[in-house]
C-alpha cells in the first residue's frame, strides 16, 4: 500500500472525490438505514427492508461487475475477500426478504455485523487501493457507467432515499460529485429525483451550496 494511501491527507483530492460517492457516501447511507430499521422494529422492517436490499444488492453488483474486476487487473488479489462478503451478505439477505427467517431481529444484527465490516474493509482496502492504481480520469470514466447498470426505475427509488439517509454536508459533497461524474444528460432528471426525497428546506440549503443543481431540475 502506498504511502498516500495509509495517510489522508496525502491523497490526492480529484481521486478521493471520484471514489467517495460509492465508497464513502452510499455506505453511510446504508449504515444509517438499516441501524433505522432495526430500530424501527418488526413494522419498519416489513415496510423498508425489501428497499433496503434491493439498494444494497446494486451497491455490491456495481462492485463486482463494474470496479473490481479492473481493479483485480491491476492489484490482483484485492478485491477476493470483498466478493467473499457480498456472498455471505446476499444469502442473509435472501433470508430475509423471502420471507425465510424464522429470527428476524436476530438475523438483522448478524445482517448489521456483517456489513459494517464489510463496509470498512473496503474504505480500508478497496478504496485506496482505487486510488493507488487508477488515475483520478479513469475513475470518474468508470463512475459515468454506473448509469447503464441502474435501470430508471431503481434510480427513482435510489436517488431520494440516499439523499434522505445522509447529512447535509455530505449531500453537498454527492451532488458536485454527480455533477462531474454523471453525463450531463442524466442532470435534469438526477435532480428531480433528489428533490423529490428533500423537503424544501434541505433542497434551498443544497442548492444554495450548489447552485448548478438548480440550473439542471
Ligand atoms: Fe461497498
Ligand atoms: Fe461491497
Amino acid at each position: 500500500m502506498s504511502e498516500a494511501a495509509d495517510n489522508p491527507v496525502l491523497v490526492d483530492p480529484e481521486k478521493y472525490a471520484a471514489v467517495a460517492d460509492n465508497f464513502v457516501y452510499v455506505h453511510r447511507a446504508l449504515r444509517r438505514d438499516l441501524a433505522r430499521i432495526i430500530g424501527g422494529g418488526d413494522e419498519l422492517f416489513a415496510s423498508d427492508f425489501l428497499r433496503f436490499a434491493r439498494i444494497l444488492e446494486k451497491h455490491s453488483e456495481l462492485e463486482d461487475t463494474l470496479f473490481f474486476p479492473p481493479l483485480e487487473e491491476r492489484a490482483p488479489g484485492s478485491t477476493g475477500a470483498s466478493v467473499d462478503q457480498h456472498r455471505q451478505i446476499e444469502a442473509l439477505v435472501t433470508t430475509l426478504s423471502g420471507g425465510n427467517s424464522t429470527d428476524i431481529q436476530g438475523d438483522l444484527a448478524k445482517l448489521q455485523e456483517l456489513l459494517l465490516t464489510h463496509l470498512d474493509d473496503e474504505e480500508q482496502q478497496i478504496m485506496p487501493a482505487m486510488m493507488k492504481h487508477f488515475e483520478a480520469a479513469e475513475i470518474w470514466a468508470l463512475d459515468g457507467r454506473i448509469m447503464e447498470f441502474c435501470s430508471p426505475e431503481f434510480m427513482q427509488e435510489m436517488m431520494p432515499w440516499w439523499f434522505t439517509h445522509i447529512d447535509a454536508a455530505d449531500r453537498v459533497c454527492v451532488a458536485q460529485n454527480i455533477l462531474a461524474g454523471v453525463p450531463p444528460e442524466f442532470l435534469p432528471v438526477l435532480s428531480q429525483w433528489i428533490a423529490s426525497g428533500l423537503d424544501e428546506t434541505q433542497w434551498n440549503e443544497l442548492v444554495g451550496q450548489v447552485p448548478a443543481l438548480a440550473a439542471t431540475a
